[in-house]
């Protein structure tokens, strides 16, 4: 479904500020994945995402998706198959049009006066109530009026609509108060499963990585240094990752704000 083969990335190379990001990374992703993606601060995790979105191009190597290459692809244009979540909620949508405009942006297929605006709506009703947020009741409404739970539940809602080949959540969560939070992912999780998408997660918190997915991959300084799936990951413990952070470096959780819960 996804592979990224052997990709490398220099950031300002020849400067002293030189950081190589990847040497030689390698990924595959199965189609119906939800891997769960951890790591201290600094590991790569949303370099990773920006490599398969097409924020930067590698300098070396491939990245394939659903069979087509889209290594050298402009992101705007990989936009249509890759749904992308950030931890802003405000990133996700646009402030000063409602819901429902919103929306239309994301499921309108081909904007206002194209589609049957009533039987959309309807369609928009019925998929907001799953979110279970009140937003149906408030089609009307700006998004930037909106809490940051809700307005994050919309971005999802807005990411998915159209079933992407691969979604791409990037801490997506970790702007939220824990109530809201766990709302919004079992919001993700309800969505995920249902409509069987490939997605990649990346949290800040280990228990969150063990609850969630059936793959689960721990980045340190650019690579993968732990990649469990199925039972392997379900009998995994967050001692055990803790152990596994503490055998590859032991000064690094000293520093590192992940979070246990
Ligand atoms: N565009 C960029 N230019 C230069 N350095 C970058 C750029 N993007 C990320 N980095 C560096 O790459 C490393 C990994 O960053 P990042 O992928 O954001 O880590 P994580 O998401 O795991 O915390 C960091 O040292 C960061 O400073
Ligand atoms: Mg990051």
């Amino acid at each position: 479904m996804l592979k990224i083969d052997k990709i490398s990335k220099i950031f300002d190379k020849g400067s002293l500020n030189e950081k190589e990001i990847f040497k030689d990374f390698s990924l595959e992703v199965n189609e119906g994945d939800f891997v769960t993606i951890i790591g201290s601060n600094g590991a790569g995790k949303s370099s990773l995402f920006n490599a398969i979105f097409g924020t930067f191009i590698p300098d070396e190597g491939h990245i394939y998706l659903d069979g087509e290459e889209i290594t050298d692809i402009p992101s705007h244009k990989r936009a249509r198959n890759i749904g992308y979540l950030f931890q802003d909620p405000r990133s996700g949508t646009a402030p000063n049009m409602t819901i429902e405009e919103n929306l239309f942006l994301a499921g309108g297929d081909g904007g206002w006066l194209s589609v049957n605006q009533k039987k959309k709506t309807g369609e928009f009703v019925e998929k907001l109530k799953l979110l279970d947020m009140d937003l149906e009741k408030n089609l009307k409404k700006p998004v930037g009026l909106l809490s940051g739970g809700q307005r994050q539940a919309l971005s999802l809602l807005m990411a998915t609509y159209s079933k992407p080949k691969l979604l791409l959540l990037d801490e997506h969560t970790a702007a939220l108060d824990p109530k809201t939070a766990e709302k919004v992912l079992a919001l993700t999780d309800k969505i995920v499963n249902g409509d069987k998408l490939t997605c990649l997660m990346i949290t800040h918190s280990m228990e969150m990585a063990l609850n969630y997915g059936n793959r689960l991959i721990m980045m340190n300084d650019g690579k993968i240094i732990y990649d469990a799936e199925g039972e392997e990951k379900k009998n995994q413990t967050i001692d055990g990752l803790l152990k596994l952070f503490r055998d590859k470096d032991g000064a690094m959780m000293a520093s590192d704000r992940m979070l246990l819960g």
